[in-house]
């Protein structure tokens, strides 16, 4: 019997309208155009504005999408895993939500979040499921209403981050595509640099807390920064190691869009050429858990059956890793 793995057979996604350009930030707080894009690479990102929807309204949207591009039953589906760091709500799964409306009743549902490496280490936990034989469609969905958690005065961060979602598909394998080789990282260090301080158990929302804009992203970016930047080169480098690639046997580097210079710095120490490396963070900015999905949304058509990616993330947490993976389809 050959070895079932889990390959990646179709790709979803959805940005909201409204478009937040570096020109509209420059009036709500000191910053400009030139430093966003040499320091980020940033040009724009998109916004969901419309009150009472949170993640779940951009979530059902990209699921929609993958399964009407691919005329795919929802009934079909065993299992959602929504990989997300703003849920509707602390409490009552997005997921479960999510399979619901999109009508995946047959599928059960949770949310797994790991901040910008969510995504990353839903592929790892999609494609166990597919390899353990007992699940045939499993959904990644990947979605952040980061704008619920921005504080629009700090410029640290309110140039950055950006709303949007992507999903996809996985299926089992037998021709030895998708999933090969995954190497995820945490560090509890990083819990410091990149965090909301209030709204959970340590420090439970309050008047106070509010008053003092504690359920806010905090970032030390400088500090994350220097993390990233070697934590995402170590982990794809070693990833190329143990699976005998060079530069040249990797197709795409599929990396989070959180920083053009990190992303950079990781193709650079990969001795990748700019052509390989997938970039839209010009247009997005970071959406956390939809970088990736949206990235295979963006090149699906430049993708070919065969092609060898690696994936690579790094988040608060800190989270990181790279996952070595064999593309699948083909699209018309
Ligand atoms: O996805 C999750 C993981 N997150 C990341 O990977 C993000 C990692 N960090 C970064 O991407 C970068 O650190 C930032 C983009 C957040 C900041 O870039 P930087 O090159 O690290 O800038 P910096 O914080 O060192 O600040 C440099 C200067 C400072 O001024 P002085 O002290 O040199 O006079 C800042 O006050 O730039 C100033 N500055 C700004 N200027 C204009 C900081 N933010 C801004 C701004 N506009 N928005």
């Amino acid at each position: 019997m050959s070895t079932i793995t889990a390959a990646i057979t179709a790709v979803g996604a959805y940005v909201p309208d409204f478009v937040l350009s570096n020109e509209v930030l420059e009036q709500m707080v000191d910053t400009n155009d030139e430093w966003i894009t040499t320091r980020t690479g940033i040009k724009e990102r998109r916004l969901l504005k419309e009150s009472g929807k949170g993640t779940s309204f951009l979530a059902i949207k990209a699921a929609q999408n993958l399964l009407e591009k691919n005329n795919i039953d929802p009934l079909e589906i065993d299992l959602i895993i929504m990989a997300t760091a703003t849920p509707d709500m602390p409490v009552a799964s997005t997921g479960v939500y999510v399979a619901s409306q999109i009508g995946a009743v047959n599928a059960f549902a949770f949310d797994l979040s790991a901040a910008c490496s969510s995504f990353l280490y839903g592929m790892s936990t999609a494609a166990a499921y597919i390899q353990s034989g007992s699940y045939k469609k499993v959904m990644l969905s990947g979605a952040d209403k980061m704008s619920s958690i921005i504080d629009y005065t700090d410029r640290a961060t309110c140039i950055i981050f950006g709303d949007g979602a992507g999903a996809v598909l996985f299926e089992p394998n037998t021709e030895g595509l998708g999933l090969q080789d995954e190497f995820l990282r945490s560090d509890g260090i990083g819990r410091e640099y990149l965090k909301i301080d209030a709204g959970g158990s340590i420090l439970p929302a309050s008047k106070d807390t509010v008053e003092n804009g504690q359920h806010f992203v905090f970032q030390d970016g400088k500090t994350v920064f220097k993390y990233a930047v070697s934590g995402m080169a170590d982990v794809s480098e070693k990833i190329m190691q143990r699976n005998n690639l060079t530069h040249d046997d990797i197709n795409w580097l599929v990396a989070h869009q959180a920083n053009r210079r990190i992303i950079d710095a990781t193709a650079q120490r990969m001795g990748l050429d700019e052509s390989k490396v997938l970039i839209n963070i010009q247009r997005y900015g970071n959406t956390t858990s939809a970088t990736l999905p949206l990235l295979l949304s963006d090149f699906e058509h430049q993708l070919k059956k065969g092609d060898n990616l690696i994936f690579a993330a790094f988040g608060g947490g800190f989270t990181w890793g790279a996952i070595y993976l064999k593309w699948a389809y083909n699209k018309q």
